[in-house]
């Protein structure tokens, strides 16, 4: 990788330069989902697909959609496409992706006894797909642009293993959290080895930079967070960090967390849309990149607004490299993809 961030900056290492805060030609861009179902031909691959588990377990078809979005707009990270719920998968809890509802296990895990039969998933066989696919695309990419690996945060995988499925008021999780902590945190302890284990194995397939979703921290309070979530996406990053591998972690609604979470050793933080860039960037005393944070409706918006809400982004982030634009949370599936293009136009063009 050092000598990729020696070239001079383009396309293919702004992204990488800018998670060590280095000098870039622009500010590098990227959009959660951005393989997804705004996309006609991502729809089109999915439908040949069956469903969407098909889609990732196979590294042709992952690959495909993969690069879709790569060679549509001139963006400058690809993701892995795949999902975080595959580890809870490997382990047994028979995921399905039910239409118009989201993710559904077959077997939540209710009981300690269930939690204590709970091992490890080796990434080499039952989650082969995933490093397989990770080749396949690295492959395709030909060193266009960096691929980011990723998987959900050990609290993020307890909440939808223990719920089942999305969830309003997560119930069963917090009835654990309280009643039986010393569980949970076993539970806790089962997914940071398997997260861990599962990155790696992306890493050794080719995965350049590897992003931690720990979409639901914000539902936790204060003392909670810094007990559940922040210690696994701590012990995450340091080990990863180690392998010299460039972390990402994105705790949504967790922003009154910033500055511990700018110190567990991740090279940039994700930022949901509720905080300013430049207030962030304040709370975390520029010892962090920061990844975010447009609100997602904004591509609702008119091409001219639009563009006025990309440049409002950049200007609160303010002077000096270190800024990855991103929407602050996914892509939604009926924003008009011309859309993406004016936004990715406007953030290399300001
Ligand atoms: O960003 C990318 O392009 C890479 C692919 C990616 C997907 N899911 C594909 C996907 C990534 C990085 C994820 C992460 C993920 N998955 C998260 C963390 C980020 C976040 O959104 O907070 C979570 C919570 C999940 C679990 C999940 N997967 C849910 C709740 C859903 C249903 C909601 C929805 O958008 O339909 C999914 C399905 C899913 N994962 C889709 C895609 C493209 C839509 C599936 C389809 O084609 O129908």
């Amino acid at each position: 990788m050092n000598e990729l961030l020696h070239r001079a900056s383009g396309r293919h290492n702004r992204f990488l330069r800018a998670l060590k805060r280095l000098p870039v030609d622009t500010t590098p861009v990227w959009i959660m989902r951005q393989a997804g179902r705004y996309l006609p031909e991502y729809r089109a691959t999915r439908e040949r697909a069956g469903s969407f588990m098909n889609l990732c377990r196979s590294p042709e078809l992952a690959c495909e959609v993969t690069m879709q979005p790569i060679d549509r707009f001139d963006l400058d990270a690809a993701i892995l496409f795949s999902d975080i719920l595959t580890i809870p998968d490997a382990m047994g809890l028979g995921l399905d992706f039910v239409e118009g509802e989201g993710p559904r296990f077959a077997r939540p895990i209710r009981s300690v006894d269930a939690i204590n039969d709970l091992r490890v998933p080796d990434p080499l066989t039952s989650l082969r797909y995933v490093p397989d696919a990770v080749r396949t695309i690295r492959n395709a990419l030909g060193g266009r642009v960096p691929l980011i690996g990723f998987a959900g945060s050990p609290w993020t995988l307890a909440c939808y293993m223990v719920e089942g499925g999305p969830s309003e008021r997560f119930a069963h999780i917090k009835q654990l959290m309280w009643d039986r902590p010393e569980a949970l945190t076993r539970l806790l302890r089962v997914l940071t080895d398997s997260v861990r284990e599962y990155l790696l194995a992306q890493a050794d397939a080719g995965a350049q930079v590897l992003m931690l979703f720990d979409s639901w921290g914000g539902i936790l309070a204060p003392e909670d967070y810094r007990r559940f979530s922040l210690p696994s996406l701590a012990e995450l990053a340091a080990s990863l960090r180690r392998d010299d591998l460039p972390v990402i972690v994105f705790s949504r609604g967790a922003n009154t967390h910033l500055d511990a979470l700018s110190q567990v050793g991740a090279d940039a933080l994700g930022l949901d849309w509720s905080i300013g860039l430049g207030d962030a960037r304040r709370q975390t005393q520029d010892r962090i990149a920061l990844q975010g944070n447009l609100d997602p409706a904004a591509l609702y918006a008119s091409p001219e607004a639009l563009r006025n809400l990309v440049r409002r982004t950049l200007f609160d982030y303010g002077i000096g490299s270190g800024h990855i634009f991103n929407l602050g949370h996914g892509i939604t599936p009926d924003v008009n993809p011309e859309q993406v293009r004016v936004l990715v136009e406007t953030v290399h063009g300001a």
